[in-house]
């Protein structure tokens, strides 16, 4: 079975280093959105999508390319750092994955590191993660993936 990851990352690269952490225990693909080739998505029979999360929401790079592709058909994992490390970020990318017939089969998310400010004037909340715990916990939920589509994985 193949699986792509499809992740966009901003500043501190909190998305892209959960992306491959699920990736190491899928065996997938991993690649940023700008660099997909959406006529190459028909390999893959998992697909996961994954970006910070963006005033309550998914980036909009990533929002937007799921709103500009074809019925998939394919089943789906979203996932998300943020601030609040909670889900409730999710729907619109979900809405937006059930409007292409992809059905959602799990979702993960955790903290991110956010600096604000300028320099040495702001805050930093969340320093440090995502941390190894949270690291594990994304690998614990690539494997819970894995547990009903055993015998489909290569
Ligand atoms: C402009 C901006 C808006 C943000 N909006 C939210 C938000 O609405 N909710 C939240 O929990 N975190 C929010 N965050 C925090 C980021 O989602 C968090 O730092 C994330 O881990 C960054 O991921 P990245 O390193 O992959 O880009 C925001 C950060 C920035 C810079």
């Amino acid at each position: 079975m193949k699986t792509l990851i499809i992740y966009y990352s901003k500043k501190e690269n909190n998305t892209k280093i959960v992306a491959h952490n699920i990736s190491r225990i899928l065996k997938a693909e991993i690649i940023t959105v700008e660099r997909v080739r959406v006529y190459e998505l028909h390999k893959y029979d998992l697909i996961g999508f994954g970006s910070w999360i963006s005033f309550g929401k998914h980036a909009k790079e990533l929002l937007r390319f799921v709103e500009k592709l074809p019925s998939l058909h394919k089943r789906v994992f979203v996932f998300s750092t943020s601030k609040n490390g909670q889900s409730a970020g999710h729907l619109a990318l979900k809405e937006g994955l059930k409007n292409i017939d992809c059905e959602i089969i799990g979702e993960f998310s955790c903290k991110g590191e956010w600096r604000l400010g300028i320099g040495p004037i702001g805050f930093v909340f969340n320093r440090g993660h995502p941390k190894g715990e949270e690291l594990m916990r994304a690998q614990g939920f690539a494997r819970s993936l894995m547990e009903p589509l055993k015998g489909e994985l290569t």
